[in-house]
């Protein structure tokens, strides 16, 4: 469903994706099956979006940006791809900014060009990433810093009796302890 106020250039739009009231898209942006996109959204055309992606209101895709499937991007979040801008200068190629698949974008969080945030990673709301994100990392803060891990529930898990322990208890022992890591 593309709402009739959406102004949508291009297309390559996945089905059963659905286009809320003033989303721009630009020609030559792919967006996959299953996606939603809300209002008072603008994609341009140097993106790719992956299957079952939510962008929620507020969010501004610039070229370079390449995000995977099943990825939640919060209100406001905004992306950079150009980190010494001049008005009506122009960058002929852009940094690759990657969000892989199953990771979420706290609102209102900040992501400089040319990171890449890890599969099933959350980033906090308002936070400013400035580097690599590893997958299944928990960001936050500005700068964000790696404060923990999340389960792919997006829980933060709790280190514990020497354990990282999802909310039911579950071990997850693939993650380094807090004294192990960058924490
Ligand atoms: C960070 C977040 C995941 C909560 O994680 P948590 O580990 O459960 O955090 P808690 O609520 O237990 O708070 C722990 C500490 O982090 C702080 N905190 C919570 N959210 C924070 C954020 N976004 N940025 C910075 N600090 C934050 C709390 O104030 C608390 O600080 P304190 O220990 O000094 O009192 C959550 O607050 C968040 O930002 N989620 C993203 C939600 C979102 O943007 N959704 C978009 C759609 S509405």
């Amino acid at each position: 469903m593309i709402h009739p106020s959406a102004q949508v250039d291009t297309d390559q739009i996945g089905s059963h994706t659905t286009v809320w009231q003033f989303a721009v898209i630009l020609e030559g942006a792919q967006i996959g099956d299953y996606c939603n996109i809300n209002c008072h959204t603008f994609i341009e055309s140097n993106v790719i979006v992956g299957d079952r992606v939510t962008i929620k209101s507020g969010v501004f895709l610039w070229n370079g940006l390449r995000i995977g499937d099943r990825v939640f991007i919060g209100p406001n979040a905004t992306f950079i791809n150009d980190p010494y801008p001049r008005s009506k200068q122009h960058l002929e190629c852009h940094e690759l900014t990657t969000l892989e698949s199953d990771c979420s974008i706290g609102a209102a969080a900040i992501i400089l060009n040319g990171v890449k945030i890890g599969h099933h990673a959350l980033v906090a709301a308002g936070s400013t990433v400035t580097r690599n994100v590893p997958p299944h990392g928990f960001v936050k803060g500005n700068p964000a810093r790696l404060v923990g891990w999340v389960d792919v529930s997006g829980h933060p898990l709790r280190f514990e009796d020497g354990n990282w322990r999802s909310i039911d208890g579950q071990i997850h022992n693939q993650f380094p302890p807090p004294e192990n890591s960058d924490m």
